[in-house]
């Protein structure tokens, strides 16, 4: 880590920093006399990790305010002859991580630094992502398309790093519903290289839609599909999840040993039906095996695809054959979809105001609420006590 000491007198800020410089001989510790109104230099030249600054005042802490908002990524320790309240809270505003009384303390200097070093030597926390799987109850109930819209919902919040995985081997069509670029690689190519598997393989594999929507395709000729086995299944989805916010594999509708490994790893199963007689048939097929796999309830969302209003059957009484909520039912809008679908463009990036976007984007909220309203939704549940 690279370490910039800085004092308005020359001799304070080499003494210092050779302090620094003991606390661990693998720093790399440069000393600079300057004003704090010179920060900005020192910062800009040499990109330091950390910034050690002496004789900080509350004028001082400004210049230091603006420099953690354009730089978030250097630590600032400051040493300052005001140890007040009002003073350390400041500084705290100002983003400076520690404040250590003048005169200076060796060892309160050192321990300082050492705590600083470990935690950026730390390596960054690994995602957790969220793995949603989406089953077809029949061919054609709109699976893949309701996955790939999804992704694209979650994906345009911006701040989500989003993987869609397409598990249906031997038919899988996913990569098309979201880019009309030729995939250079897929799943079983994935599977084929199992002994390297890391972030980077899985990255290059995928086929990049927008700068954080990526998607890992089937396998173009169907000998290969048989390659990929139920391990490197599990292995692929772990991976994906160390790398991304939201993990959408589109399972398909052949239930084995592969899809099963995925729908085990899923967070959320949403099983895709249409309010007819054949899916629903399949429908209660679909339950029964999740009975029998004894997922919980709460990790099935069923979804309603095409739904028009005044059908013969109605969502009440799909919910009661199968003995469960429906998750959310999308609107049939057939132009808007079959516009979608031909042209590879989501949903949401070419038909806005289709009410089917609109159900979509309904149900990435409801998965990702938006930070600024979950944030006002924690401070008013604290208000009120409750969580
Ligand atoms: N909400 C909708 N409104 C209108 N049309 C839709 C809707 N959802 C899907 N479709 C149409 O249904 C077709 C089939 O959808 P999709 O390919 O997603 O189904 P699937 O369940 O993945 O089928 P398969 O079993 O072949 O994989 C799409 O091409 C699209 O034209
Ligand atoms: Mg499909």
């Amino acid at each position: 880590m690279k370490i910039k000491v800085v004092s308005s007198h020359p001799q304070q800020a080499e003494s210092l920093a050779e302090l620094v410089r003991q606390s661990d001989p693998g720093l790399d510790v440069v000393s600079t006399s300057g004003t704090l109104g010179e920060l900005p230099l020192v910062v800009n030249g040499s990109r330091p990790g950390l910034l050690v600054v002496d004789g900080v005042d509350l004028a001082g802490l400004e210049v230091i305010e603006r420099l953690a908002l354009s730089h978030p990524d250097v630590d600032t320790i400051i040493i300052s002859d005001d140890a007040s309240a009002a003073f350390l809270l400041q500084a705290m505003r100002a983003g400076v991580r520690e404040v250590l009384p003048a005169p200076i303390n060796a060892q309160a200097v050192q321990a300082a630094v050492r705590r600083i070093a470990r935690k950026r030597a730390a390596p960054a926390q690994a995602r957790l992502g969220q793995v949603l799987a989406f089953v077809a109850s029949k061919g054609g109930s709109g699976a893949t398309f309701l996955a790939t819209s999804l992704a694209s919902c979650l994906a345009a919040r911006g701040d989500l790093q989003v993987a869609v995985i397409d598990l249906n081997l031997q038919f899988g069509d996913a990569a098309l519903f979201l880019s009309d670029t030729r995939p250079a690689s897929n799943v079983a190519e994935v599977a084929r290289n199992m002994a390297r598997l890391d972030a980077d393989l899985l990255r290059s594999a995928m086929l990049p839609v927008r700068d954080n929507l990526m998607v890992l395709p089937s396998p173009d000729d169907l000998a290969h599909a048989f390659e990929v086995k139920a391990a490197h299944v599990g292995a692929i989805i772990k991976q994906a999840r160390a790398g991304f916010d939201f993990v959408v594999i589109d399972v398909g509708r052949s239930m084995d040993a592969l899809t099963l490994q995925a729908l085990d790893q899923a967070d959320r199963i949403f099983p895709v039906v249409q309010l007819t007689l054949p899916y629903i048939r399949d429908a209660k097929r679909l339950r029964d095996l999740f009975r029998s796999l004894d997922y919980p309830a709460s990790k099935i969302h069923w979804l309603v695809n095409r739904h028009e209003k005044g059908g013969e059957i109605t969502i009440e009484a799909l919910e009661a054959t199968l003995g469960a909520g429906v998750f959310k039912a999308i609107p049939n809008h057939y132009d808007a979809v079959a516009a979608a679908v031909n042209q590879g463009i989501p949903i949401d990036q070419l038909a806005r105001h289709s009410p089917v976007t609109k159900a979509l984007q309904d149900i990435a909220r409801q998965l990702a609420p938006p930070p600024a309203a979950a944030a006002h939704k924690e401070r008013w549940l604290g208000l009120f006590g409750g969580r």
